[in-house]
């Protein structure tokens, strides 16, 4: 079986570290690429943000490795081109997990969260009148039920015993509310595993403090956003964590950190996020294509990552080490093939 992965480049450090992912790849064999034009870059060479068949194309693959994509902060007329893909293609559950490593990250965990990654205050519906901004929030339960069963179903898949939802119902009655509401009722098809519930204020705190104590987080998009944040802060840095965006079709994978244009095209960039991104969507396809030496391959990424960072100390400046970017990616290629052999 060769799978098509769609390769979107990126913008800032988005190349270097989608790369090194490519060389992981090519590694391990049976993937055929097909580069999908979109961004800041190409939109620099080519005059349009994206190649016209983008989402045709992608709708078509396996699955699609995505670098970073700018997002301008001071543009109303821009769009985020990240949230475009996660809507054109239906990716409704953003998976991040963080699990630490020995002497750099902020105590013991093992946890993932599962975003919510269509709806919320995502949507864009807003707009100013006589000096009153608004944002309209939305929670459908259409969307609340179809996220809170991914969480379950992942659960289960990962013999992990529990969900966390992450709200605010206290005083967003109805979006919260509903979510909330929803993922109760689906809990009900799950008795083998725990349902619980945290505020987010709450989650915050206990996610600094007691990071063992979760294992699956369900939240709504802005919560997932700011709180993944946080957690890769306990994992030691943005720079080593990555993302699954999971859809009916097709997956998307990413690295959760920006484009970072001061140090793009120096070979300084951290590729762990990529490569972590690399590992889930081996990860993926082994599960959801019943392909079982894709899910040994992802272990097998998942023990050469952690050599390399936690035993090797192969990591880049932001880590505090001297490697380069495709240094990085000289040690995992090497660990992953003593891993094989
Ligand atoms: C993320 C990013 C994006 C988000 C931005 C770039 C639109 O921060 O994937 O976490 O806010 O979702
Ligand atoms: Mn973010």
């Amino acid at each position: 079986m060769v799978y098509k992965i769609g390769v979107v480049r990126g913008d800032g450090i988005g190349p270097e570290v989608v790369e090194q992912a490519l060389r992981v790849l090519s590694f391990i064999g049976n993937f055929e690429f097909v580069e999908l034009g979109i961004g800041y870059t190409y939109m620099s060479r080519h005059g349009e943000l994206y190649q016209r068949d983008f989402f045709d194309v992608a709708r078509g693959l396996d699955a699609v490795l995505k670098g970073p994509l700018n997002t301008p902060w001071d543009r109303r007329d821009f769009r985020s081109l990240n949230y475009l893909i996660r809507r054109e293609l239906d990716l409704y559950a953003n998976v991040r997990p963080f699990k630490s490593y020995e002497g750099l990250s902020l105590g013991r965990f093992d946890f993932t969260i599962v975003r919510e990654n269509l709806e919320d205050l995502y949507v864009g519906v807003e707009g100013e009148v006589g000096g009153v901004a608004v944002s309209v929030r939305f929670t459908s339960r259409q969307e609340a039920e179809r996220v809170s069963r991914f969480a379950f179903e992942y659960a289960r898949r990962e013999g992990l015993e529990k969900v966390t939802l992450v709200h605010k119902a206290n005083i967003l009655k109805y979006t919260d509310g509903l979510l909330r509401e929803t993922f109760f009722a689906v809990a009900k098809d799950y008795p083998d595993i725990r349902a619980e519930e945290v505020l987010v204020d709450t989650s915050a705190y206990k996610l600094v403090r007691e990071p063992s104590s979760f294992r699956v987080i369900l939240t709504p998009n802005l919560y997932g956003d700011i709180l993944s944040d946080l957690a890769a802060a306990l994992v030691g840095g943005l720079g080593l964590c990555g993302s699954a965006q999971i859809g009916p079709r097709t997956a998307v994978f990413e690295p959760v950190h920006g484009v970072a244009f001061d140090i793009a095209g120096k070979n300084l960039a951290n590729p762990y996020g990529m490569l972590e991104a690399t590992r889930l969507l081996l990860k993926y396809l082994g599960w959801s294509r019943g392909d079982s030496s894709l899910l040994k391959w992802s272990k097998a990424l998942e023990g050469a990552i952690r050599r390399a960072v936690q035993e090797q100390g192969a990591v880049t400046p932001d880590l505090g080490g001297k490697y380069h970017t495709s240094e990085v990616g000289d040690a995992v290629l090497k660990n992953l093939s003593s891993e094989n052999s």
